[in-house]
């Protein structure tokens, strides 16, 4: 870790992963379109039990995926989001009572993760759909993640691919064995030649298991989410 700081987190109200766009989509979707998914957001996080009484969640916007009484899981909740309008949201929730935000931008530098690290040496960790939307620092994010998180619990849900056709299959699977991406993507779409842009984040664990669900962003842009999670050595 180098000894400068890392940058501190801008406040983005107009942003490619977020910002204003995302409220309205919301606004217009999060009852209908993304509810399927969100239940399946909500099966993810009831399954994920970290033995930590307090937790950081990265880039959680409003928490329109955050299922109710979440926050209230933990002692304490840190979190890093640049949107002002989304942090007024999340404050307003009925969980929050514990919710505190941070200034720091772990994502932006490739040893961001290690400042998160050492500034939250007792927390378990929630990448909340923001890994897939940001291109890695350095290297990948698989790899900053094993080199900076190793004794963090952590947990991230993710962006893998997204593209404009529509799945043939919506059910949500869990993947436990070696998978190559095509044959992840072939449990949700049988087109042959799927078009697709790669959100380089496929497997970010070493070893799963792996949860999929599709997520459909817009009723034209369909998205590929992973659930990985991270347990240390002394917690397995
Ligand atoms: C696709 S949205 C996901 C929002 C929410 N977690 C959800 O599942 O609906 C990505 C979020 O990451 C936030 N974000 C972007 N860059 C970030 C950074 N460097 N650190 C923390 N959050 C960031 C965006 O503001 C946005 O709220």
């Amino acid at each position: 870790m180098t000894a400068f700081p890392p940058p501190p987190l801008r406040d983005r109200l107009l942003d490619p992963s977020g910002g204003v766009v995302y409220h309205l989509r919301a606004l217009r979707h999060r009852h209908r379109l993304w509810a399927p998914f969100h239940r399946v957001v909500a099966g993810w996080l009831a399954d994920w039990q970290p033995p930590r009484r307090e937790l950081v969640i990265v880039g959680p916007n409003a928490g329109y995926a955050l299922p109710a009484g979440f926050l209230a899981r933990f002692e304490a909740v840190t979190a890093l989001e640049p949107d002002p309008l989304a942090r007024w949201l999340l404050r307003r929730r009925r969980d929050a009572a514990q919710l505190r935000f941070g200034r720091l931008d772990c994502l932006a530098t490739p040893d961001g993760l290690a400042h998160l690290a050492a500034r939250f040496p007792a927390a378990a960790i929630l990448f909340s759909n923001v890994l897939g939307q940001l291109d890695a620092p350095a290297a990948d994010w698989q790899t900053l993640l094993a080199r900076h998180l190793p004794r963090h619990a952590w947990a991230s849900y993710h962006d893998v691919i997204s593209t404009g056709a529509c799945p043939a299959h919506r059910e949500a699977c869990t993947v436990s064995g070696a998978e190559t991406l095509a044959a992840t993507l072939a449990r949700f779409w049988t087109d042959r030649q799927l078009e697709v842009i790669d959100h380089r984040s496929f497997r970010l664990t070493g070893s799963g298991p792996f949860g999929y669900a599709v997520w459909p962003l817009t009723p034209r842009c369909w998205h590929l989410v992973e659930w990985a999670r991270h347990r240390p050595a002394d917690q397995a």
